[in-house]
């Protein structure tokens, strides 16, 4: 199944980005499918049968929650990436359909928890410096070949300037332990590169290498989020995920909390 539709808590990790963006302002989302991600698309549609059955049984709260969860008509768009050739290749696969301003790109398996939305703490610091900007944290030196990594210029501990970009670089040439995370604003400027990308780590047209001929064209800033990033693409970071969320809502929170403390209590 597309990993975008398992869920944590309640809703598939593709509504907890569209939550995330939704409160931030953001009005229009552009969805890239490869094949067998119809379920994406439906999850967007009006879910008739099941609105129907929650109306006879007089499920008011539930219906609520499932009208809620569709967006207004003509601001869902939904793009095929008909070769899995990589992230670069999939953000230029939505070029016509993001046309000429500045975009966010969410990485549906990075979650973020937090009361103030990261792409909401992008689109600020767009508004004050403008240029792109990515979500970064600071990984142990061993993990940078996961990620995007920044060569850093001027750094006052919050935002961080980049010089440079490398993507999945090994721990021992790694620029900085700086890594992005699945939050981007962009400029329009980015298609030009992507157009041309040579597929390079792991055989992929990366994002990375077109963001880093960016660099000096225009401002580009990594921003040290405020939140709980969780790795949802990993069973531990898709655990993680579920039990933060369990913990925190108000029906299940305090049983689960019992729960989760006699297990431990258990395993000894
Ligand atoms: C992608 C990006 C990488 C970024 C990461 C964040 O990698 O290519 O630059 O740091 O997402 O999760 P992936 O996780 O798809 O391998």
């Amino acid at each position: 199944m597309a990993k975008e539709m398992l869920t944590v808590l309640d809703r598939p990790l593709i509504q907890h980005a569209v939550d995330e963006a939704a409160k931030a302002g953001i009005e229009q989302f552009i969805f890239v499918n490869g094949r067998g991600k119809h379920a994406i698309d439906d999850h967007f549609d009006l879910a008739f049968e099941l609105e129907r059955t929650l109306e006879l049984r007089g499920k008011t709260v539930e219906l609520g929650r499932s009208r809620e969860m569709v967006p207004a008509p003509g601001n869902v768009i939904s793009v095929r990436q008909q070769q899995p050739l990589g992230l670069g290749h999939a953000v230029w696969c939505a070029r016509h359909a993001v046309g000429n301003e500045p975009f966010a790109v969410f990485l549906a398996d990075d979650l973020v928890m937090g009361d103030d939305p990261c792409i909401g703490q992008l689109i600020r610091q767009y508004e004050k410096t403008g240029g792109n900007v990515v979500a970064v944290q600071d990984v142990p030196r061993e993990h940078t070949n996961r990620y995007g990594v920044l060569d850093v210029g001027e750094d006052d501990g919050h935002i961080a300037e980049v010089k440079g970009l490398v993507e999945k670089p090994e721990p021992e040439v790694a620029p900085s332990t700086l890594t992005i995370i699945g939050r981007y604003i962009l400029l329009p400027q980015i298609f030009d590169h992507l157009e041309s990308q040579k597929p390079t780590v792991g055989n992929e047209i990366q994002l990375t290498d077109a963001m880093a001929q960016l660099i000096g064209g225009s401002p580009f800033h990594g921003l040290r989020f405020t939140g709980t990033r969780f790795d949802c693409g990993t069973k531990l970071g898709f655990l993680q995920a579920n039990l933060a969320y369990g913990l925190r809502d108000g029906d299940v929170g305090a049983e689960l909390a019992a729960f989760a403390k006699n297990e431990l209590s258990n395993k000894g």
